[in-house]
């Protein structure tokens, strides 16, 4: 975890909109000397801040690093309480497994547990999830709504309705969604969503919304399994991305749905989803745990389940599948 120190410092910097903060105004806003303050800022630099000092004016923030630590989120992370406690680490197993374990000790609502690198990071139905260093986003959220387990599934939804936008507005691509919880780029998978519960019978004790999206990632990065199937931001964009700023970013989407979910419900969510959804109105099969069903694919209901039109007109509700179309 981060010196909460440090944590003030780059609140100060973030304030200042990259303008010189003077070495006393440091001093006073984290109550220590300015021998204290340059001493912090050296500590900056080690984890690849470029900080600019000038006699007289002060110190000011020239360039990030390209790193996903919990610094160059918060700076100028914009959100009441989403992503407001980050536990970060560069390398770990899977920053599912130590969400959960968070969540079960009682983290606050909003925390958020990211690595450069997860060597068994998971996918749904316990596949692996290939997650390389400095790649990509490998982000898992603990939300704790008091709702019903039963609506959990729509939280994939309003995720995936975040992540899109997200990258929309960062990188000027149009991903789209393939339910329940691909976001695809030209066809080919660049993120996937995993919501997981910790519930009893009536209540949601928490949610965990893992997010893994391939953002840095080239051609060769990829196993041969996935090179046809898989793609990343830069390979889509064809330039790299600041993978911090793409965090802030969903972090913003996620907390502003889940606010407008809580107060208005389900529909308004449905509403985006199903404008970003690529298998709605198409025939196609869906392979669930118990067989496969081929029809049209109608749209969602308002638990976010799947609506599924077969060729005798019967409609199929599904919960949970791999979709082929
Ligand atoms: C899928 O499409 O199957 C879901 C993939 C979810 C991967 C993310 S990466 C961050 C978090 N940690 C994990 O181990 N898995 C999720």
């Amino acid at each position: 975890m981060q010196s909460p120190i440090r944590k003030k410092m780059l609140e100060a910097f973030s304030k200042s909109k990259g303008e010189f903060v003077s070495g006393q105004s440091l001093a006073d806003i984290l109550g220590c000397t300015r021998t204290a303050v340059w001493k912090h800022i050296e500590e900056l630099r080690k984890e690849g801040f470029e900080l600019e000092a000038v006699r007289k004016r002060g110190y000011r923030i020239i360039k990030t690093p390209d790193k996903v630590t919990d610094n160059e989120i918060r700076y100028g992370l914009n959100t009441k309480f989403l992503g407001h406690t980050i536990y970060y680490q560069e390398s770990i197993d899977s920053t599912q497994k130590k969400a959960h374990h968070l969540a079960y000790d009682g983290c606050p609502e909003g925390t958020i547990v990211i690595a450069e690198e997860q060597t068994s990071g998971r996918g749904r139905l316990t596949r692996p999830w290939h997650s390389p260093k400095f790649t990509g986003i490998w982000m898992s959220i603990v939300l704790r709504p008091k709702l019903p387990p039963q609506q959990a599934p729509q939280f994939t939804l309003i995720a995936a309705v975040a992540v899109v936008q997200a990258i929309e507005e960062v990188c000027g691509l149009n991903p789209e969604i393939k339910w329940p919880n691909d976001i695809l780029i030209k066809g080919r998978k660049v993120t996937g969503i995993l919501t997981e519960l910790q519930a009893e019978s009536d209540k949601i004790n928490s949610i965990i919304i893992g997010i893994g999206m391939n953002v840095n990632a080239e051609e060769s990065d990829f196993p041969e399994e996935l090179k046809k199937i898989a793609t990343s931001i830069a390979i889509e964009k064809g330039q790299s991305v600041s993978r911090a700023r793409l965090i802030q970013k969903i972090l913003e989407k996620l907390e502003n749905y889940y606010q407008i979910y809580l107060e208005k419900g389900f529909s308004p969510i449905k509403w985006l989803w199903e404008g970003y959804a690529v298998s709605i109105g198409k025939n196609i099969i869906a392979r669930t745990i118990t067989g496969s069903i081929e029809g049209k694919a109608l749209g969602i209901t308002d638990e976010g389940v799947l609506r599924i039109q077969d060729e005798n007109d019967k409609i199929h509700e599904v919960y949970s599948a791999d979709i082929e179309f």
